[in-house]
């Protein structure tokens, strides 16, 4: 498995990860046996870092996890998150909470459904705009002196306030979604404020939520209640538009010999060594594929020819819902 360092200074996790949270919520059924098999097959190959959050089911998805890797702790490197609450009642609205008593209430929640004494890397899930960051990541701090979290991270947080994090405690990793149609941590500064900063780049989403990989012709393709089915990106008046960038994609993985998937995710591992996709699947089969991901190059006659069908803001329609995008880069 090749590796990547997470920050600098940071412990060495493989290049990529597991994204986690389809297993138990938001893209269709729910396949736990066939999940934790890919768990497994994951840790097998020496892929060891696995992303969840408490709020993905809400709660079971850190179940699920705890249950698959109960007596193979050491083999994996656990990042969870905290910070967004939902409304059992309403599943389409979201709290937000980055009061520090919420935060180590949060994180012992979390310890208890995996089932383990660390979290290996423990994320900020956004930014809550009523909680200056220092008093939220000063909580934080707390909970790695207390040896309950090794690392500490943020999710989809702005320059600034990575810079103002920076100054309490080593961030190691900043969560944020990158890819080949969402492009924004080059524009919002986010990238460059991690890079100065010695914080690594987590790109969530790598695969833009399962549409660069080509595998939705249609919207009638996503499964009833799937959450795309509510994103600007996937919707009837968007979806053909941006089919028309995936065939760019598909061109070009057809002429190497290789998938648009791994097209996609080779994107983002050539965009330094300071990024680590973590590509979301609940399948053994897409797992391998993303996996061999690692082994495509792209020239620099490729790479261009990505950039110039993939310029930021390519693609029709915002990456989130309206409602939520006042939450995003914070
Ligand atoms: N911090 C945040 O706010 C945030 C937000 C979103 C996601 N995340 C994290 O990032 C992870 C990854 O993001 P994501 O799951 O949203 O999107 P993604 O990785 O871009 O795409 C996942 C989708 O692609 C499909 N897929 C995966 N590999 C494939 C392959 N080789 N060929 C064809 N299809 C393939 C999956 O199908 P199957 O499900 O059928 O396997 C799933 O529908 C999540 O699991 C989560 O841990 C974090």
């Amino acid at each position: 498995m090749k590796t990547r360092t997470l920050g600098h200074n940071g412990p060495t996790i493989s290049a990529i990860g597991l994204g986690c949270m389809g297993m138990s919520d938001f893209y269709g059924n729910r396949d736990d046996t066939e999940s934790i098999a890919t768990i497994h097959h994951a840790l097998d190959r020496g892929l060891n870092l696995l992303d969840t959050a408490d709020m993905y089911g809400p709660f079971t998805n850190e179940l699920l996890i705890g249950k698959a890797i109960a007596n193979r702790r050491k083999d994996v490197f656990i990042a969870t998150k905290f910070g967004m609450t939902r409304d059992p009642a309403d599943p389409t609205a979201r709290g937000i909470n980055g009061r520090p008593d919420y935060v180590k209430a949060a994180c012992d929640a979390s310890l208890k459904r995996l089932g383990i004494e660390q979290i290996d890397l423990y994320y900020q899930h956004r930014v809550d705009k009523t909680v200056p960051i220092e008093e939220t990541v000063g909580a934080m701090a707390e909970l790695v002196s207390a040896g309950k979290v090794r690392f500490l991270g943020l999710s989809e947080a702005s320059a600034t306030t990575i810079e103002r994090a920076c100054k309490v405690h080593p961030i190691a990793a900043l969560q944020t979604e990158y890819s080949l149609w969402t492009r924004d941590p080059e524009v919002t500064g986010t990238l460059a404020a991690c890079r100065k900063n010695g914080v690594a780049f987590v790109a969530y989403s790598p695969l833009g939520r399962g549409f660069l990989t080509g595998a939705f012709t249609k919207p009638e393709d996503l499964p009833e209640g799937d959450y795309r089915r509510r994103s600007p990106r996937f919707a009837e008046e968007n979806f053909q538009n941006n089919l028309k960038l995936v065939e760019k994609v598909q061109a070009l993985a057809k002429a190497k010999g290789v998938t648009a998937s791994q097209i996609a995710l080779a994107w983002v591992l050539a965009q330094g060594d300071d990024i680590i996709p973590i590509p979301g699947t609940k399948r053994r089969s897409y797992l391998d594929q993303n996996i061999a991901a690692l082994e495509v190059v792209l020239n620099a006659a490729e790479l261009v020819e990505l950039n110039e069908a993939f310029p930021p803001n390519a693609a029709a329609g915002l990456r989130y819902p309206e409602s939520f995008l006042t939450s995003v880069n914070v």
